[in-house]
């Protein structure tokens, strides 16, 4: 079960990848939508997230999970994910959308190395 959680974890930070290095890469290139890589790594995160939680939960790994962090993370993850589908059509929230997801990554992984 080690490798299972250490391989979510690997997948939980090339998610965290996924949405900074596309939203670098779009406001590099002077671009202002959200890409199709930020809107499913933000899904990643969502789904590597809870299963890390799952199987911590289950007593299964010796990693004891703190719920009140969790919970902030998943609710802040979960604006990601709507603000990135949502910027994602062409023509929705084309300025805005790109730098509060990003904006909103960067602070979950404040959340997730500072709390
Ligand atoms: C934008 C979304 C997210 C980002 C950028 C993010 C970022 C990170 C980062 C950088 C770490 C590694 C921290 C460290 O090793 O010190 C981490 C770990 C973790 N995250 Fe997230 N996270 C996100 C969403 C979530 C969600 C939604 C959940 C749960 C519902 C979650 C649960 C966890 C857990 C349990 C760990 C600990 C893994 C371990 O080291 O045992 N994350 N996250």
């Amino acid at each position: 079960m080690n490798v299972l959680y250490s391989t979510l974890v690997v997948l939980h930070l090339v998610g965290m990848a996924g949405i900074l290095g596309g939203v670098a890469g779009e406001l590099i290139a002077k671009r202002t939508g959200v890409p199709t890589l930020v809107l499913h790594s933000s899904g990643l995160q969502v789904l590597t997230g809870a299963a890390l939680v799952g199987i911590a939960s289950s007593g299964l790994v010796a990693v004891e999970p703190n719920n009140v962090k969790v919970a902030v993370k998943l609710v802040i993850a979960l604006a990601v994910l709507v603000v990135a589908f949502e910027a994602h059509k062409p023509g929705k929230l084309p300025k805005a959308g790109l730098p509060v997801v990003g904006g909103l990554a960067l602070l979950n992984v404040g959340v997730a190395v500072y709390w």
